[in-house]
């Protein structure tokens, strides 16, 4: 018997200890291992010779597992840490490698978003290029529910509540002062977080990245808003929502554009063009990185435990170099290779934009 690894990185999500407790536990479970160890901030922790083990911890502490799945915050704390071409440079591989037979790690399961996913793709490569057999699995989490190749990631669902719940909680100021409010949504590159919020809080105009919005068109529904005597209006605007003028141009422009922009955030941008246009007081709010933190949601614990179990499960059954992944609403696998460098972006025929928009929510574009 051999050891396995896990560790976890990138953004936290709060449900994120409960796929770690379902990972130690599945792995112990399958007597496959002597140990479980954990590296300390991701991928980073082999770099630095921070690993512990944490078979010591189950034994020690009996409510060990129990006490992780309630604990906020990422238990072997997390990294942003992207490593180079291994053809560039295979200086860190060789390390992290080494560091595997020193701890005589057999399988590694690493917990994470895009960048993550990148990572155990590259170790994979890289392993396969030189012979070594360690197994690994990659554990797809992130609010912001872009990674290829899954339906759903946990850490999303509850990252919707606590964006619904500011958008609920924002009416009472917008409703009772006549104001137009912009609620800047995380999500990155993608728009899963603040469609889905935008129509649980019951938002007005949802501007997401990949409909690029357009200014006057969001002027107009304030307008319209007004002259039907609804005197407020909420906009729940992604944090890489971009204007149709914006779209248009190359790369390399808005890289130059932006550079001119004064305003701390697209919500800060958009506040100041329509405050000038609106005749209405425009004001901003960025849950921020609170999107991140609370209450796990039921859905999200379970997700995250059962997917866990999953991955423990795929090195079991000799699936090495897998992502575990939903697939029509099923437990499934999937080749790193095909997750990768990808981001999964909202499809501007998916359902929900349709169904907001017969709702009479504007996306911002022109009719
Ligand atoms: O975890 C994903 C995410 O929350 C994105 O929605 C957001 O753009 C980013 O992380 C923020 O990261 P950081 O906390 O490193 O600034």
């Amino acid at each position: 018997m051999r050891n396995c690894l896990v560790a976890q990185s990138g953004g936290p999500t709060v449900a994120i200890n409960s796929s770690l407790a379902g990972v130690i536990q599945g792995a112990i479970d399958s007597k496959k291992f002597d140990k479980v160890y954990g590296s300390l901030n991701g991928v980073q922790g082999l770099l630095n010779g921070c690993l512990m083990d944490l078979t010591e911890k189950v034994e020690q502490v009996p409510m060990f597992i129990e006490l992780l799945k309630k604990s906020p915050s990422m238990y072997l704390g997390s990294c942003r840490y992207q490593l180079p071409d291994y053809t560039e440079d295979d200086a860190p591989y060789a390390y992290i490698f080494n560091k595997f037979e020193t701890y005589e790690i057999d399988a590694f399961f690493y917990i994470g978003g895009n960048d993550s996913m990148d990572t155990v793709d590259k170790l994979n490569t890289y392993a396969k290029a030189v012979g070594k057999d360690v197994k690994i699995v990659g554990i797809p989490k992130t609010i912001d529910n872009d990674i290829e190749g899954t339906e759903m990631s946990f850490g999303f669902q509850s990252a919707i509540d606590v964006a619904t719940r500011t958008i609920d909680e924002i009416h009472t100021t917008a409703a009772s002062h006549s104001r137009v409010f912009i609620v800047e949504i995380m999500g990155h590159k993608t728009g899963w977080l603040t469609l889905h919020s935008g129509i649980a809080g019951g938002a007005d105009i949802i501007l997401i990245p990949e409909i690029p919005y357009n200014v006057n068109e969001v002027l107009n529904t304030i307008k319209k808003r007004e002259k039907q005597g609804k005197k407020f209006t909420i906009i729940a605007m992604a944090e890489g929502a971009i204007s149709d003028e914006d779209a248009k141009l190359s790369k390399k422009e808005l890289k130059e554009k932006r550079k001119t922009y004064i305003f701390p955030s697209v919500a800060y941008q958009l506040s100041d063009e329509l405050q000038k246009k609106a005749g209405q007081e425009v004001r901003v709010t960025i849950p921020g990185h609170v999107q991140r933190g609370g209450i796990p949601s039921a859905s999200d614990r379970t997700l995250a435990t059962r997917i866990g179990v999953e991955a423990a499960g795929l090195i079991l059954r000799k699936d090495y170099g897998n992502m575990v992944c939903i697939k029509e609403g099923k437990f499934s696998k999937i080749p790193l290779e095909e997750v990768a460098g990808k981001t999964k972006m909202v499809n501007v025929d998916n359902e929900l934009i349709r169904q907001a928009e017969s709702l009479g929510i504007s996306l911002g574009r022109k009719a």
